[in-house]
């Protein structure tokens, strides 16, 4: 759906759900917004997101959501194994960066009505948050520390290791 037509926001990156064949992980898709249904309504709008859903790649094992980030701040700057995410800007804007390895995206979220999928295997950075902003991440997997790579220089040997098997 085109999401809620009279949203009076900054524009947000388009992108394509293209699947990417020549990956090792060519089960997930590459990482691209998602547009969630959009319930207007004069008392006030409502998104929603429930398993089962055909716009959701996976089923969702955790929710968290970071707040009253400071400005200039950071968060993220680590990749996953396994898990994958849905990244949506409840209120507020801010950037996300993915690193593949090679190359970087950024996506600029600040419609509560999408979110952005993020496969396993990319470098994310989340900054540029305005005021008041709430960032809330959906998951593929239960907290585990052990899916994390916080080690930029491991993250690169992995990605290295990746494109390695690709040639
Ligand atoms: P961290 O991964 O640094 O947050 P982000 O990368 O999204 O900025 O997480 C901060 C702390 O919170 C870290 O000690 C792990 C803990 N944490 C949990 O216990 N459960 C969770 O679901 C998440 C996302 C983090």
């Amino acid at each position: 759906p085109p999401g809620c037509a009279s949203w009076h926001s900054r524009s947000c990156t388009p992108t394509t759900a293209n699947i990417s064949h020549d990956s090792p992980m060519e089960k997930y898709s590459e990482p691209h917004i998602i547009d969630l249904p959009c319930i207007r309504d004069p008392r006030g709008n409502l998104t929603f997101v429930q398993n089962g859903d055909s716009r959701l790649p996976f089923d969702i094992a955790r929710v968290y959501w970071t707040y009253d980030v400071p400005a200039g701040e950071e968060r993220g700057s680590h990749a996953h194994h396994q898990g994958q995410e849905l990244i949506v800007a409840l209120s507020g804007s801010f950037n996300v960066e993915l690193f593949d390895g090679v190359a970087t995206r950024t996506f600029t979220l600040n419609r509560p009505f999408q979110g952005l999928y993020v496969p396993p295997g990319l470098w994310r950075t989340l900054d540029n948050f305005s005021s008041g902003s709430v960032c809330m991440v959906l998951t593929s997997v239960p907290y585990d520390e052990a899916d994390y790579i916080r080690d930029y220089d491991e993250f690169i040997a992995l990605s290295l290791g990746k494109n390695k098997d690709k040639e």
